[in-house]
């Protein structure tokens, strides 16, 4: 494929204010930008996101007949569609825009090293300028979308949404695996903040569920098997004891199939002793009446919860269960003594009520360390006998109970395990249903025209898993309303001349996106293709290519790098340059938060984003190493975490197959290395590159540049 013959670049450098202006020499970096081939526009812009800067650049567009542009400012995760959408604006497609983020990767993880971090921000410009070289305008197909959902899930977030939805006329299939509608609140007693009865509030809910027309409620009743895409899922289901399958088809879906609270077996005596219970469970006997009045109550925090490994996570809601159980025993037996053994209190919000409501109620709190916990023991006259190490008082302390009650975390049950890989949407490490991104598309899945909302996706109280409910009802709600919607074009390509009939590509797709008959030619069903370039980097004949992100779009990105070659440094010693691949949801969410966070790092390090690190081939690599970087580490989502589900696995295969056959070429394995990290781990990302560019110091330079083989 050839470069398009007259390129016409123009490049626009955002001061961001002082954010990049006060750190990276902005007028410098416009000249600079002006020398590269095919610009023929730079300028420079106060605030580039601006009325001012975006008129800026469309009036650029128009004078110059500019057909690629280049903004470099901050994030793509916030600013890219901005910007892309001034293009379409003027006339250009949108697709025909790159995007370079100098402020959170450059002037705000640099801010002691201005002249690096201008020569960085040149680096990143000249490596966009080279991608932006062979971009290709893309078209996004249109899709029509059947007006009508599915809801997975009868519990309280469920049947919010099918509500939702259907009060505005949309069609709603809503499954429930058990026999009645509800799921957890059916055990709840009352809710807090208000202490209404749990009971009352489901009885309206399922009394409204089952009054609406538009709701189509399918009992004990499983989804088997999922295919399609937004707007057209055709969608399995099969009735509990029995194998006939009733097929739907449905526009969107919305997951909402709740949690369950964790089972403490064999911990402080829970199982063996009726007198310790679950926080759940002793609501169930509130709610029935059938607790007789205990004299002293001991309840145990963080039971299975903020574990070193496993469960590592804060459930959240325990410590408000906790108060409220308290509180509610307090006003049952004015009498009864209660006390809460707690590593840390977390009462958000309007909560911290309860708190100090239970602390003028007389409640008792003993702190506890996660290296010391309680024991549980059953004296000889059948009272248990509670001893904690009061890590305030540095003391042991010994207290009778009647009852011991465990506050345990929510985890994903069972069925929302099976669920993931029908519907083809990530669980996180925790377990629970991961969004598309936390702050962005917070009950979005990647897959489009799926939603998620409630305890599904982690722990969360009535009150909140209804407004998320509301909040996934109304990204439902957007295509089922508009009837179409465009698709991303940024999807797998087949060059059929190149394919050798492999099937590798059909073999890698998790999202059966690549159709291909028994020794024929694949074929990409571009509904299906969610854009992660694992098929690509799979492909042996790089005839499998991801439009946007193509290999000649990236090498050339590498190769505009190392060339020149230079060094960052001011002292004339060797420092290393890094090429981080970073997957355009974690790892790059990661390296955005080390900006946003202030947190330094060696300025040694350059990004390139990629949809997900399992788009990174082994080509990609092999090119850095060859034009001379010394260290290449490859960035993704952690292991589990992956929004394409499986691609960073993929990725460290390769990586770690690649790292064998390094030695033969000369260069150290230890140059290349695969990282993880959460979107809200901006403190791991900068550790992984601070460590990784002492490592790549300490190796000295690439051998091939030392041998002048570079090049
Ligand atoms: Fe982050 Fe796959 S999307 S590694």
């Amino acid at each position: 494929m050839e470069k398009n013959k007259e390129l016409r670049i123009g490049i626009f450098v955002c001061h961001c204010g002082f954010n990049i202006g006060g750190v990276v020499d902005v007028p410098e970096v416009v000249e600079y930008a002006k020398t590269l081939p095919n610009v023929v526009c730079a300028e420079e812009n106060l605030y580039a996101c601006s009325s001012a800067g975006l008129n800026l650049i469309k009036e650029c567009i128009n004078k110059h007949s500019l057909n690629r542009v280049i903004v470099a400012s901050c994030t793509p995760g916030t600013h890219e569609p901005l910007f892309r959408n001034t293009c379409e604006e003027a006339g250009l497609n949108k697709y025909l825009f790159e995007m370079v983020n100098i402020r959170e990767h450059s002037s705000w993880v640099h801010m002691q090293h201005p002249k690096e971090a201008t020569e960085k921000a040149k680096d990143l410009i000249r490596m966009a300028v080279a991608k932006a070289s062979y971009l290709k305008p893309q078209i996004e197909s249109e899709l029509e979308i059947n007006p009508s959902a599915l809801v997975i899930g009868g519990g309280i977030a469920g049947m919010s949404v099918a509500m939702s939805l259907a009060r505005q006329g949309f069609n709603v299939h809503l499954v429930e695996k058990e026999a009645e509608l509800g799921g957890m609140i059916r055990r709840l007693y009352k809710l807090q903040p208000t202490e209404r009865d749990a009971s009352e509030v489901l009885r309206e809910a399922v009394t409204a569920v089952k009054a609406n027309k538009n709701i189509h409620v399918h009992m004990s009743t499983l989804v088997k098997e999922v295919e399609g895409f937004i707007g057209n899922f055709d969608v399995k289901l099969q009735e509990k004891d029995s194998n006939e399958l009733e097929q739907i088809n449905v526009g969107t879906m919305i997951v909402a199939t709740g949690a369950e609270a964790f089972k403490p077996v064999g911990m402080y005596g829970y199982g063996e002793d009726e007198n310790v219970v679950t926080q759940l469970e002793l609501e169930r006997l509130l709610k029935k009446g059938e607790l007789s009045e205990p004299k002293r109550v001991v309840m145990i925090q963080c039971v299975g919860a903020r574990e070193k490994t496993g469960r590592t996570y804060c459930s959240r809601i325990c410590c408000m269960v906790a108060l409220n159980n308290a509180l509610l025993l307090k006003k049952l037996y004015p009498n009864v003594e209660v006390s809460i053994l707690f590593r840390d209190l977390q009462t958000y919000g309007e909560y911290e009520d309860f708190y100090r409501e239970a602390r003028a109620n007389f409640i008792n709190f003993i702190r506890y360390d996660q290296d010391r916990p309680p024991k549980v023991a059953l004296k000889p006259d059948g009272k248990l006998i509670v001893t904690v190490y009061d890590s305030y008082l540095s003391a042991e302390i010994e207290m009778d109970s009647d009852l011991v009650v465990l506050s345990t975390p929510l985890v994903q049950h069972e069925d929302g395990r099976k669920l993931s890989p029908v519907l083809k949407v990530p669980l996180g490490t925790d377990g629970f249903f991961f969004e598309a991104h936390p702050k962005l598309r917070p009950v979005d899945f990647t897959s489009e025209g799926i939603y998620v909302c409630g305890t599904a996706h982690g722990p969360k109280d009535v009150p909140e898993s209804i407004a998320q409910a509301y909040a996934a009802a109304s990204r439902a709600a957007i295509p089922m309303a508009l009837r179409r919607v465009k698709a991303g074009a940024i999807k797998a390509t087949v060059d059929k001349d190149v394919c050798v009939n492999c099937d590798a590509c059909v073999v890698s797709c998790i999202f059966n996106a690549i159709d291909a008959e028994p020794f024929g030619l694949p074929s990409i069903i571009e509904a299906n293709c969610k854009g992660c370039g694992v098929c690509a980097a799979e492909c042996p004949m790089a005839a499998m290519q991801l439009a946007h992100f193509t290999d000649q779009q990236i090498v050339a990105a590498i190769e505009a790098l190392f060339k020149p070659k230079k060094l960052v440094t001011s002292s004339g010693s060797f420092e290393p340059i890094v090429l981080c691949f970073a997957c355009q949801w974690c790892s790059y969410g990661a390296a955005d938060l080390a900006g946003v966070s202030r947190i330094q790092y060696p300025p040694n390090v350059r990004i390139l984003r990629v949809p997900c690190s399992g788009r990174v081939d082994v080509l990609h690599v092999l090119k850095a190493f060859q034009n001379g970087a010394d260290g290449v580490i490859v960035t993704g989502c952690h292991i589990g975490d992956c929004h394409y589900i499986d691609g960073n696995l993929k990725a460290k295969d390769r990586i770690d197959a690649l790292k064998k056959s390094l030695k033969a070429l000369d260069i150290d394995p230890e140059r290349l290395e695969i990282g993880f990290a959460s979107s809200s781990e901006g403190h791991r990302f900068a550790e992984m590159m601070t460590n990784f560019v002492e490592k790549i110091r300490r190796l000295g330079p690439n051998p091939l540049t030392v041998k002048g083989g570079v090049g």
